[in-house]
């Protein structure tokens, strides 16, 4: 017992640790419940009467000897982190914290909006999930049309009023048509579902605005005119349109528009594949049939209707060349847009 004392003394004496977790372990080591000292007044317990004087001083001195040490070098470190918080230089220049940025879709998407905002329009939104009156029925698709296909639309529960994902907004305009007064002059923006295998070009979740637009004497001639001049606001003020014959369910008639390449303003390049235009959406006059199953008055009313894919004006905008990375989140390619807020 004398030796261990004798050998705990001088480890004590040579105790240098700094760090506080070190000054930590050292007294659990030493004075813990099962530390070496706490052992030895255990073993104490075993000792000769004879000699209980002897040792139980001796132990008294290395439990108090231990204890003041630890104390001492606590205070040590303490100090040292006083005078190191001291020398902290507070005019250092701060770490850099990266500042996020709006992602290109909402950039587009708000372009878009605010174009026909300063037209007048209001905008209106509505549900994702949807019921079939909303996103076909109302809209004039007959009943055996393919978009109502399980390969095209999304259904949450199949029954005999089916609920499902919205393939478009064209929903948000019918829920404007069956509560706005009229004139209606609003944009729906928002998101869509079409179940579409995932390339390059396509992806089964994406970003339409539609318009629609609805009063006394409304014509094709408006129609056109608006298409325009929102065309010359988002890709320049050179831009031509053009329109092709198309077909829609809800519009008639209908056309598909094209705009002038912005890239090589008609002479045809890879963009354009050579055709020196590019296709950008959809539009029509509403449908008579369209008009009456919102409870409009089809004989007195008149309206057209437009949509687009947000990411496919987001790609001719930026000539990005596959859709898939609008979602992935890379941020790599998240930084490019971070200038275009
Ligand atoms: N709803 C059509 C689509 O999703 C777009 C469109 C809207 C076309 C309005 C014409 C008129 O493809």
């Amino acid at each position: 017992m004398k030796e261990k004392i004798e050998a705990l003394m001088a480890e004590i004496n040579d105790l240098k640790c700094k760090k506080e977790q070190e000054i930590e372990e050292a007294r659990v080591r030493l004075l813990g419940k099962k530390g070496e000292i706490t052992r030895l007044f255990e073993e104490f317990r075993t000792v000769a009467p004879e000699l209980k004087k002897e040792f139980g001083q001796k132990l008294n001195i290395l439990k108090n000897a231990a204890a003041a040490k630890i104390e001492e070098l606590k205070n040590a470190a303490e100090e040292s982190a006083d005078s190191k918080e001291a020398s902290f230089d507070y005019t250092m220049p701060g770490d850099p914290m990266p500042l996020g940025s709006r992602h290109p879709v909402s950039i587009v998407r708000e372009e878009i909006v605010d174009i026909f905002r300063k037209f007048g329009y209001d905008v209106a939104e509505g549900p994702e999930i949807e019921d079939d009156w909303h996103v076909f029925e109302a809209l004039n698709f007959p009943p055996e049309h393919p978009a109502r296909e399980m390969q095209d639309t999304f259904f949450v529960s199949e029954s005999d009023n089916p609920v499902l994902l919205r393939t478009h907004t064209s929903s948000v305009q019918v829920r404007a048509m069956e509560k706005m007064p009229l004139p209606i002059r609003i944009v729906c923006p928002g998101r869509v579902f079409r179940n579409e295998a995932i390339s390059a070009r396509a992806h089964c979740i994406f970003h339409q605005v539609e318009g629609l637009y609805i009063d006394e004497n409304v014509t094709f001639a408006d129609m056109k005119q608006a298409i325009l001049l929102f065309a010359r606001e988002m890709f320049g003020p050179q831009t031509q349109i053009r329109m092709r014959p198309s077909y829609f369910p809800f519009t008639e008639p209908s056309a598909e528009i094209d705009v002038s390449c912005n890239i090589c303003h008609g002479k045809g390049c890879n963009i354009c594949k050579g055709t020196g235009w590019l296709e950008i959406m959809g539009c029509g006059m509403v449908d008579p049939n369209v008009l009456e199953a919102s409870g409009i008055d089809s004989k007195k009313y008149s309206g057209f209707a437009f949509g687009m894919g947000v990411e496919r004006i987001a790609m001719l905008k930026w000539q990005v060349k596959d859709l898939r990375n609008y979602f992935e989140n890379d941020l790599r390619f998240l930084k490019e847009f971070e200038t275009s807020i």
